[in-house]
């Protein structure tokens, strides 16, 4: 159950700056892009190449393409929102697919308020896109709704991941590859993460 946890230093640096609570909204929503996008290198590493022929000014070449695999990104309303535009410009051509969900307060758990992924999500290659792995709820109950809808290879793309959220995930969806930028301590009592972000959504868009 080890998670990916990529430790770029470029990566490092700018979730320290993320978690500053100094850092305003229009620079924490860039490096929640810029954070996504260095993410999604390391999460596509695995996407299969195929010899091409091409011509070069200067002669033939036999070189490598991406041998066609399709790609989903699935961002969690909110905050996963925030990582959509990173990913996409690694990956313009892949389909985007959307679950909103939030976490009620008390409880803790992820309440579905929507859900719409591309018809054809069966066949492709899913990334799940949220910033923060807490209690894991919110991104277990979206896997499942994702498997429900015949999907089967799936990787959970995350900032920020509670120890709790980790095992969740991982017990719930074993097959799910995790990769993250920072493993952190614990939960609070009210389940954010330790010593986390704070409210992921709420510091993208200004909420609070
Ligand atoms: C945050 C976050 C995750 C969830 C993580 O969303 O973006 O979706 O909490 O918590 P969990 O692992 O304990 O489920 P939130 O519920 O605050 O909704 P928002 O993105 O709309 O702000
Ligand atoms: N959701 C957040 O946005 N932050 C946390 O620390 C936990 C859940």
């Amino acid at each position: 159950m080890t998670p990916m946890i990529v430790d770029h230093p470029l990566l490092q640096h700018k979730i320290s700056l993320l978690r500053n609570k100094q850092t305003g909204t229009k620079e924490f929503r860039d490096l929640v892009s810029e954070i996504a996008t260095l993410l999604c290198y390391e999460a596509t590493r695995d996407l299969p190449l195929e010899e091409v022929e091409i011509e070069t000014p200067i002669t033939m070449a036999r070189t490598k393409v991406l041998a066609g695999r399709k790609l989903a990104l699935v961002p969690l309303l909110r905050a996963g929102m925030g990582m959509l535009d990173g990913m996409l410009s690694l990956i313009p051509a892949a389909k985007v697919g959307f679950i909103g969900l939030y976490r009620d307060e008390t409880t803790l758990k992820p309440v579905e308020y929507f859900c719409k992924l591309p018809a054809d999500i069966a066949e492709r290659d899913v990334l799940v896109l949220d910033p923060m792995l807490a209690t894991g709820g919110s991104a277990v109950d979206a896997i499942a709704q994702i498997k429900k809808h015949g999907a089967k290879r799936i990787k959970f793309i995350g900032l920020i991941a509670a120890p709790e959220g980790i095992k969740a995930l991982h017990e719930a969806h074993p097959d799910v590859d995790i990769y993250i930028g920072a493993e952190d301590e614990c939960l609070d009592e009210n389940g954010y993460i330790v010593p986390g972000l704070g409210d992921a959504g709420d510091r993208i868009y200004g909420t609070k």
